[in-house]
């Protein structure tokens, strides 16, 4: 696993470095698309769910075909939950809170819920690892558990959070926002501009 392990900790450097930029990415340029990015993590959640079974119930005769498909998931996870955290931190939860200032402490908690992901995605990774070591000397009994543990508390988190983004943030772009304000939104994710060209008054209660 340390090649997924080291991919993820190079996006956590360069995002620290601040190189991972909105601008450079093509596939979120609009709501619409942020709700299809929703749709394919949550597909992948359950591909990562199926996996964590396999690894569980199929064994050692398909150990390293599991751990591949599972190994191809944690890819997925480490190359687009940084991008789709970075445009809803920066771009649509602030320009939501602005708009619909009743989802101020929903989008707070979701963002919240994004560092704790990350945090969860990291643990994850590390048991991936011992668990693999673990298995080279036949002894993987509880990095298994651990492994099991963390992976079905990861998947929970990640349903949990895409259900409440759908039900409510996205539930009320949609029902609430002005076409006005729908294109200004397209408008800013399009350009990854923080907080560029926002209405200074509060257009809801
Ligand atoms: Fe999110």
């Amino acid at each position: 696993m340390s090649s997924a392990r080291s991919g993820y900790d190079s996006l956590v450097r360069r995002k620290k470095k601040g190189a991972v930029k909105l601008e450079a990415m093509p596939g979120l340029r609009s709501f619409h698309h942020l709700e299809n990015e929703h749709g394919l993590i949550l597909r992948q959640v359950e591909i990562f769910e199926e996996a964590l079974s396999r690894l569980h119930y199929e064994g050692k005769p398909r150990l390293g075909e599991n751990l591949k498909r599972l190994n191809r998931v944690l890819t997925f996870f480490e190359s687009h939950l940084p991008k789709v955290f970075k445009i809803e931190g920066g771009v649509f939860f602030p320009f939501v809170r602005r708009h619909v200032p009743k989802l101020e402490a929903a989008t707070r908690m979701l963002e919240e819920d994004h560092r704790r992901i990350r945090g969860q995605l990291k643990t994850f990774e590390a048991w991936l690892g011992r668990y693999q070591k673990a298995c080279q000397k036949g002894s993987e009994g509880y990095p298994a558990r651990r492994l099991r543990e963390t992976g079905a508390y990861l998947a929970c988190f990640l349903k949990t959070h895409l259900e409440a983004e759908k039900a409510t943030v996205c539930r009320t772009v949609h029902a609430e926002l002005y076409p006005e304000e729908k294109a200004l939104l397209r408008s800013q994710m399009k350009e990854g501009q923080k907080n560029a060209s926002i209405p200074r008054g509060r257009l809801r209660k």
